[in-house]
């Protein structure tokens, strides 16, 4: 049965998917371990403050609680707690889930649509896990706060800029992770207007970042008067055609959530349709290089945070996937696994404070609009990430997003 899927590869892809092996039940165990006490070890710098969005030199510093990555660390140190059971976990990210409420009640630093990376491992979480009535409170401000965000014309939330502005009028492609947090909204205050917003984001953006060949768009424009679909462009990807190894990633994840709050089974097709360009254009050891252009034997950054966020994006849509196809997409995650936990992993606190080595965050090229920094590095989603493919791996998780 596995080989009518890996048959539906072409032979290079299914050659480099054989030669991986999967992550074992022990090596789950250890990477655990690993991951746990780094996260423990870094609590006393990062309970009052929260860590960067990327590490330089290997560590991370401590920044405050403005940036739209901070939601990832809270939600490391939640997974944390949920394997362990160790209180300190969970006093730690219950003093930040009071400082997520503050920073929505006052507004500071949340005009973007990245409400969901922000509030749903962290204050989402929380409620989920713990029952945490600050972090629902907090969240559903949030939810309030990304609807604000949605253009009627057009059908989709804006990312970021003004709202309105012909020069920021788009969606991208990471926002199929925000809207989670709508369904969660819509579900814990009885109120379907989230979701409809949800439903309707998600439509929009399937129905324009997937090219015909499922590589993705990074961001898609609209036009302000009329809300026709009008061009797709890359902001962090090599250039506007290629498909950006994170974007592609999200693509993948993102389908699965849609696929699991609104179960239509288009989605389902999609899914398979992006995964397969993933898996087409990865190199030797399943973890891609920065941008899916590049392949084996360059030199260009690799982005180990897109592994993981595609292996818990395939975790979650084998939950409803008959059973060889879902085996098929579980192996495949834990190829992944094995090879960022082989290979990617941090093996010693001198070398990182970090989980997950060598990912990218923004690269510059001469053909995208990107800055430059983060390249080569640990990033906060990279090491969230990582730990909740563990975790899926580990057990049938009930999931925070
Ligand atoms: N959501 C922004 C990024 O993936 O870099």
């Amino acid at each position: 049965m596995m080989k009518e899927y890996l048959d539906m590869l072409s032979k290079e892809a299914a050659a480099k998917w054989n030669k991986i092996p999967e992550m074992t039940a022990e090596e789950i165990k250890t990477a655990f371990a690993k991951s746990c006490s780094q996260i423990k070890s870094c609590l006393p710098e990062f309970t009052h403050k929260f860590q960067n969005a990327y590490s330089e030199g290997g560590f991370y510093k401590p920044i405050d609680n403005v940036d739209w990555t901070t939601g990832f660390w809270t939600g490391e140190i939640w997974l944390a707690y949920e394997y362990t059971g160790d209180e300190a976990f969970r006093d730690a990210a219950e003093i930040q889930i009071d400082d997520f409420y503050k920073r929505i009640q006052n507004k500071i630093a949340v005009d973007h649509h990245d409400m969901g990376f922000l509030y749903t491992p962290s204050c989402v979480a929380g409620y989920k896990l713990i029952g945490s009535e600050t972090g629902k409170r907090a969240a559903i401000l949030a939810a309030d706060q990304l609807i604000s965000r949605f253009q009627e014309t057009g059908g989709f939330i804006q990312a970021w800029g003004r709202m309105g502005a012909p020069e920021d009028y788009r969606l991208i492609i990471d926002c199929l992770l925000n809207v989670p947090l709508l369904y969660w909204a819509a579900k814990e205050t009885g109120k379907p207007h989230y979701a409809e917003i949800a439903d309707r984001h998600v439509h929009t953006a399937l129905a324009n970042v997937i090219r015909e060949d499922f590589s993705t768009w990074h961001t898609f424009f609209f036009d302000t008067r009329t809300g026709a679909p009008d061009h797709g462009a890359t902001c962090q990807g090599y250039r506007d055609g290629s498909a950006w190894a994170r974007g592609q990633a999200w693509g993948i994840y993102g389908t699965a959530l849609a696929y699991r709050y609104t179960k239509r089974p288009g989605y389902i097709d999609i899914f398979r349709g992006v995964s397969r360009y993933y898996m087409e254009h990865l190199p030797e050891d399943l973890v891609p290089y920065w941008d899916l252009e590049f392949m084996s034997g360059n030199e260009q950054p690799r982005d180990s945070s897109s592994a993981s966020i595609a292996a818990c994006g395939m975790l979650e849509m084998a939950n409803y996937l008959e059973s060889a196809e879902a085996d098929f997409y579980r192996k495949t995650a834990a190829k992944y696994m094995k090879s960022l936990y082989q290979n990617y992993a941090v093996k010693d606190p001198k070398e990182s404070n970090g989980l997950v080595l060598h990912s990218t965050y923004s690269n510059h090229s001469p053909y995208n609009t990107c800055n430059h920094y983060g390249v080569d590095e640990c990033n906060s989603w990279g090491d969230y990430f990582y730990m909740e493919a563990l975790m899926r791996l580990h057990k049938d998780w009930e999931v925070y997003w």
